[in-house]
C-alpha cells in the first residue's frame, strides 16, 4: 500500500536547486530501465539549459525534515502551440511508489493549465514502468504524432550518455 505523502514541501524550481537536482537525476536514471551513463555535471548542464529556456517552469519536492530534494519536474511552455512540454521528471529511487510522482505531476499540470496550456506533453519509453505511470495519471499516447529521428550517417554515433533513450528494439521493417 503506498504511503501517504507527508512532510514534503513543494517549491518552485530555482537555480539553488540545480546541484541537488542534478545529483538526483543521476541516481534516478543510471539504473534500469534507463541505464544512463551521464555524470552529475552533464545532468546539471541539461537542467540549467531547460531552466534558462524562455517559458521554463518547474517544481521540486523537498523533504522538510532532511531538506533533501526528493523529486524534480521541469519543462517549458511552448507558447505558439499552447502546450507545456514536461522535459524532465523523476523521483528519488528510495521514494518511488509513495505518491510523490503523482503529487508533483498534479502540481505541474495545475500550474500549466492555470497558465493557459491546452495540453501537456511528456516523452517516455514504450513498455516501461514510466509508461504505466503516465497512463495511470491520465496521459494518453498522441495518435496524431510520431517521433522521427535521423542518425548522422558519417560519424560513429555513440550511445548518448544522457538521453533516457532505451536501447533500440529490432525493427520488423529493417
Ligand atoms: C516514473 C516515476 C516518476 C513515478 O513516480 P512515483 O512517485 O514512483 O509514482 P506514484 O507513487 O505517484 O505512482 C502513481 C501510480 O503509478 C503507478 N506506477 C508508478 N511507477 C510505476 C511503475 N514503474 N510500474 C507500474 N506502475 C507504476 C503506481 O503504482 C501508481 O498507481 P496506482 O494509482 O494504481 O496506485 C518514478 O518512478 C521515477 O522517477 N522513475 C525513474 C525516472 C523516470 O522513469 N522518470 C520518468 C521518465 S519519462
Amino acid at each position: 500500500m503506498p504511503e501517504e505523502v507527508t512532510n514534503i514541501q513543494t517549491l518552485k524550481f530555482e537555480p539553488a536547486h540545480l546541484n541537488a537536482a542534478a545529483a538526483l537525476y543521476v541516481s534516478a536514471f543510471t539504473r534500469p530501465p534507463w541505464n544512463d551513463k551521464g555524470t552529475v555535471e552533464q545532468a546539471r548542464k541539461r537542467l540549467e539549459e531547460i531552466y534558462e529556456t524562455r517559458g521554463s517552469m518547474g517544481y521540486v519536492l523537498q523533504d522538510q525534515k532532511s531538506g533533501e530534494i526528493v523529486a524534480v519536474a521541469i519543462g517549458c511552455f511552448e507558447s505558439w502551440l499552447d502546450f507545456y512540454n514536461l522535459k524532465e521528471f523523476y523521483v528519488h529511487p528510495d521514494r518511488q511508489n509513495q505518491r510523490l510522482g503523482s503529487k508533483l505531476l498534479e502540481t505541474i499540470t495545475a500550474e500549466a493549465f492555470r497558465n493557459g496550456a491546452r495540453r501537456i506533453y511528456g516523452w517516455t519509453a514504450r513498455n516501461s514502468g514510466a509508461e504505466k505511470f503516465w497512463l495511470k495519471m491520465g496521459f494518453v499516447p498522441d495518435s496524431r504524432d510520431i517521433i522521427v529521428c535521423l542518425n548522422n550517417p558519417i560519424s560513429v554515433v555513440d550511445e548518448p550518455t544522457i538521453s533516457h533513450l532505451p536501447a533500440p528494439s529490432p525493427s520488423k521493417d529493417a
